[in-house]
C-alpha cells in the first residue's frame, strides 16, 4: 500500500515545519510537540514555497563490534559525511544490535565511545547531525516490538545475514541453543531504527540493502493494517565502495568479524600495517591490470583506489592499464594512507577528550528523543494500546 501523499498549502506547511524544528533538531529542552511530524504523509514539497528547505530526514547506524574497516568507512561513514548537510541526519551507534551475539561487556562499553569517536574524526558534524547511542534511546527497543508483531516470521528466517550468522555459530557450537532469538529479530530491530525517525534516506554498503528491503515490507504491512504510518526509506548506496571485499579472500564481503590478519584494513591500523596488509592482497595469475579480464581481487584494490579518490572510470583506466601488481598494490596502499592519516590523527584528538564525547552523545539523544516518542505515540494510538489522553 502507497504512503498517501499530500500537497500542503502554505499555512499547513508552516505549522508542520514549526513541529518539525520542535521535533529532532530544536535545541535540547525546548518546548516539545506531541505531533508527529510526517503523519500520514509524504509530503510533496512546493518548489515555490518559501519553506521549501526543509529537509527530509537521514538515518544509518553501524554496530561497535569488532574493528570498523575502510569498507565500513567507503561504503558507509564517507557517504554520511557527504550526505550529512542535505538531511536532518541521525548517525546511530547501534549497541542493541551488537549484543544479538556475546559482547564482553567491558568491550562493549569501550566501542560505545570508539565508535563516536571515528564518526567525529570521519567528519561527521555534530553542529549539522546528531549521533546517538541506541540504547540511550528507549523507544528503539519499544518499537521494535510493536513491529516484531506485525512481521511473519518467515521474513526472517529468509534473511541472508541470518542464515549467514547462525550457520557460523551452529558450525562452532555442537547445539542450536547459542542461536539467540535476537538473531533473528535483528532486522525487525533495524526496521524500527529507521522508522522511528521517519527517515526517509538510509546510507548503507550493499550487504544491507536486504535488511532495508525488510524495512520497507514491515512499513508497508503496518500501514496496511492500521492505516498510513510510515514514510518509506529508500536505500542510498554509494556509487563506488558499496561492497569491498576481503583482501585475502576478494570473493567474501571484508567483515569486521573475519580472523585473518590480512583480511581487512582497519581504520586505526598504522601506515606501516596498511601497505603490509594491501601488498599481500590476493590478485591472480595475470602480471598486470587488464579491465577485461582481472579478476575480483585485483577489481577490489581498484574499487578501493577509486572509492578514495572519487576519480571517474576514464581516469581509472588511463592511471591503471598494464601497471603491474606490485606498483598497483603500492599506489592504492599509499592513497589509503593519504586519506587515514589524517583521520586517525583527528580520532586521537577526540578521544583525548571523553567529556566532549559524553556531551556529543547526550545533546544527541535529547535532540532526537522527541521525534522517537512521537512516533512511539503514534503507533500506540494506531494499535490501540494505551495511551494518555493529550
Ligand atoms: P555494520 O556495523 O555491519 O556496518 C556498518 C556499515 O558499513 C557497511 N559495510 C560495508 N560497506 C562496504 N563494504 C563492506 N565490506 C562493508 N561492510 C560493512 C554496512 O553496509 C553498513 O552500512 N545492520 C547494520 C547496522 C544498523 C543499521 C540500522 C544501518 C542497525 N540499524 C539502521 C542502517 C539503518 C550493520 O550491522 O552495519
Amino acid at each position: 500500500m502507497m504512503a498517501c501523499v499530500h500537497r500542503l498549502n502554505l499555512d499547513e506547511f508552516s505549522r508542520q515545519r514549526e513541529r518539525h524544528q520542535h521535533n529532532a533538531f530544536g535545541a535540547p529542552g525546548q518546548a516539545i510537540s506531541t505531533e508527529n511530524p510526517f503523519l500520514n504523509a509524504e509530503f510533496v514539497y512546493d518548489r515555490s514555497s518559501p519553506f521549501f528547505s526543509m529537509k527530509s530526514r537521514l538515518f544509518s547506524g553501524v554496530q561497535p563490534t569488532g574493528n570498523l574497516h575502510i569498507g565500513n568507512y567507503l561504503g558507509a561513514l564517507k557517504n554520511f559525511v557527504r550526505l550529512q548537510s542535505s538531511y536532518e541526519s541521525i548517525f546511530c551507534i547501534v549497541d542493541l544490535h551488537a549484543i544479538t551475539i556475546y559482547q564482553d561487556p567491558a568491550q562493549l562499553s569501550a566501542k560505545n565511545r570508539e565508535i563516536a569517536g571515528l564518526f567525529l574524526a570521519a567528519g561527521i558534524d555534530p553542529k549539522l547531525s546528531s549521533i546517538i547511542v541506541q540504547s540511550q534511546v528507549a523507544a528503539h527497543a519499544e518499537l521494535a516490538w510493536m513491529l516484531t508483531c506485525v512481521t511473519p516470521i518467515g521474513w526472517l528466517y529468509r534473511m541472508t545475514q541470518f542464515k549467514a550468522k547462525s550457520e557460523a555459530i551452529r558450525e562452532n557450537s555442537d547445539s542450536q541453543d547459542s542461536i539467540g532469538d535476537g538473531l533473528l529479530q535483528y532486522p525487525v530491530l533495524m526496521a524500527a531504527d529507521i522508522l522511528l525517525y521517519q527517515a526517509k534516506v538510509v546510507p548503507v554498503g550493499d550487504d544491507q540493502a536486504q535488511h532495508l528491503e525488510l524495512t520497507r515490507d514491515i512499513a508497508q504491512r503496518f500501514n496496511a493494517l492500521y492505516g498510513d504510518t510510515f514514510v518509506m526509506p529508500e536505500t542510498k548506496l554509494p556509487s563506488v565502495g558499496a561492497r569491498i571485499m576481503g583482501l585475502d579472500e576478494p570473493d567474501k564481503k571484508m567483515s569486521k568479524s573475519a580472523s585473518g590478519a590480512g583480511h581487512a584494513v582497519a581504520l586505526l591500523d598504522e601506515p606501516a600495517v596498511i601497505r603490509k596488509k594491501l601488498m599481500r592482497a590476493t590478485t591472480d595469475s595475470n602480471p598486470a591490470v587488464d579491465f577485461d579480464t582481472m579478476g575480483s581481487g585485483v577489481a577490489n584494490l581498484l574499487a578501493i583506489y577509486q572509492a578514495f579518490d572519487e576519480c571517474d572510470d576514464a581516469a581509472m583506466r588511463a592511471k591503471f592499464s598494464g601497471m603491474r601488481y606490485g606498483d598497483l598494490k603500492k599506489t592504492v596502499a599509499e592513497k589509503t594512507i593519504e586519506h587515514i592519516e589524517p583521520f586517525q590523527a583527528r580520532y586521537r584528538e577526540v578521544m583525548a577528550d571523553p567529556a566532549y564525547l559524553d556531551g556529543i552523545l547526550a545533546e544527541g539523544a535529547a535532540r532526537v528523543e522527541p521525534a522517537a516518542r512521537d512516533t512511539v505515540r503514534l503507533v500506540k494510538e494506531r494499535m490501540g494500546l494505551y495511551t494518555e489522553a493529550r
